[in-house]
């Protein structure tokens, strides 16, 4: 889970970062050398510039990013941005979910671009940044002494108008070392993944992961819907988180005195017109494509094309989000697959299905406007407090027990799955560690 930080944080922010700082080779500050209080610690989350992201595995903090704005009028469309996640619970999905969230508050903010400083020998951070679409605006020469020696700083920003996806496609030149990615190509890789004619596919997707992709989106989706074929079936996410009760928001939580008049005004659900939230280009495109439906549930939904995407939609409803009678019941019973193109296992939405089933997992009372006896009504319905927080973790469990088939597309690190024996896997796992 990725929640905002307060001053009440401030203990667990402190020993935070000073234990990332303690480990990393390219922070500003050495080891031990920051010398703050817990108190310097809850006024600096407490600041007007600052906004502090913390990142939380099984309720201990993993990781944290804070966006630091400024005031002045010249400076107030952008944010600059540190971030770090503890040795522990690295390449497990934290840095690249930490940085969606702080894209999130800052679009929501109203920013148009955000900027990071990255020493050039830390490569990890590098390539996790230029795959959430940062680019290189210039290098400061000698900008640190690390150990004594000078080291070099990229300087690298990210523009907010545009998607990852865009922000590589409007490149004034594209680097010679990006992927060129074209709808064969993709077909080609997906094969090599295993896909076959006639699969059933639950694809979680990253366009920018991809690299350059000639027709964008849309070549992604052409090149699944080619691979299996009239008789395969696809299913994307298409969660509309907003379409919920705004007193569980936290990306970015709003005032509790709005709470009341937020329920009173939600518009209604659409299939056809309400956006997903945090699915990603390829998920947003394909939910308006020809020939996709998308299931009526207000916030979890699925969008799904292909033989049979009508059967796996038409019984999914508040309450059961992903449980039996979810589309991720209705995967299972197919014997679907699990696709990453570019993603993590963070994105395992099927895991959810292992939730359901655990009598260990907690009921909450969720909401969403709905129509009753022909009257819109603010609706309150009971579901598992599903949490993914754990996914990435556990998915790295199940990828050291198991054989996971992975190929990279362009640049996108991608894999192919089992969505029933990794949901028996996680179900374990996940019990395991609720205990
Ligand atoms: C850099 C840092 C924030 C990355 O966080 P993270 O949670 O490990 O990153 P993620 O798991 O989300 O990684 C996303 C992708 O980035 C790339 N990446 C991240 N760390 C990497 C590494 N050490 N080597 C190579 N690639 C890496 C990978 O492509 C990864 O995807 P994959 O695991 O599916 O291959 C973390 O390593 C860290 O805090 N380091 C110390 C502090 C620091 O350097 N902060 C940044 C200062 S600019």
């Amino acid at each position: 889970m990725i929640r905002r930080a307060g001053p009440e944080d401030a203990k667990t922010v402190k020993e935070l970062v000073d234990h990332v700082e303690t480990h990393a080779a390219y922070m500003l500050a050495g080891p031990g050398e920051r010398d703050h209080t817990e108190e310097d610690v809850r006024h600096m989350l407490g600041g007007p510039h600052t906004n502090w992201f913390l990142a939380e595995e099984m309720g201990t903090a993993a990781g944290y990013a804070v966006m630091f704005t400024n005031g002045m009028k010249r400076k107030k469309h952008v944010a600059s941005i540190v971030m770090g996640v503890a040795p522990a619970y690295q390449r497990r999905g934290w840095g690249r979910a930490l940085l969606r969230e702080v894209e999130c508050a800052a679009r929501t903010m109203g920013l148009g671009k955000l900027e990071l400083t990255v020493a050039v020998p830390n490569k990890g951070a590098y390539a996790l940044y230029e795959q959430a679409g940062y680019r290189i605006e210039g290098t400061k020469a000698a900008s640190l002494l690390i150990d004594g020696s000078p080291v070099d700083e990229y300087m690298m920003s990210r523009k907010l108008e545009e998607t990852g996806a865009e922000a590589v496609m409007k490149q004034q030149a594209v680097s010679e070392n990006t992927a060129l990615n074209t709808v064969d190509s993709i077909v080609r890789g997906l094969e090599e993944l295993g896909v076959r004619q006639g699969d059933a596919l639950l694809v979680h997707s990253s366009l920018s992961a991809f690299g350059w992709v000639n027709g964008g989106a849309a070549a992604v989706i052409d090149a699944l819907q080619e691979a299996v074929g009239p008789s395969g079936t696809i299913v994307m996410p298409a969660q509309s988180g907003d379409w919920s009760d705004p007193k569980n928001w936290g990306a970015p939580a709003v005032p509790s005195a709005w709470w009341e008049e937020i329920r009173r005004t939600m518009p209604l659900y659409d299939p056809e017109k309400t956006p997903t939230r945090g699915m990603g280009t390829i998920a947003e495109l394909f939910r308006t494509y020809p020939g996709v439906h998308r299931s009526l549930h207000p916030a979890d939904s699925f969008a799904a094309w292909g033989k049979e995407a009508s059967w796996v939609l038409e019984t999914h409803q508040p309450g059961d989000s992903f449980g039996e009678t979810s589309p991720l019941g209705r995967l299972e019973q197919l014997d679907a697959d699990i696709l990453f193109l570019g993603t993590g296992y963070d994105t395992a939405t099927g895991f959810h299905l292992a939730e359901a089933r655990l009598s260990e997992v907690e009921t909450e009372t969720r909401g969403a406007p709905m129509m009753k006896d022909g009257v819109r009504t603010w609706v309150e319905y009971e579901d598992k407090a599903y949490d993914s927080s754990p996914f990435a973790a556990c998915g790295q469990a199940y990828e050291e027990a198991h054989q996971v088939r992975k190929v990279t597309i362009g640049d996108a690190a991608c894999r192919r799955f089992p969505l029933k024996s990794s949901v028996v896997f996680a179900g374990e796992w996940l019990r395991k560690h609720l205990e």
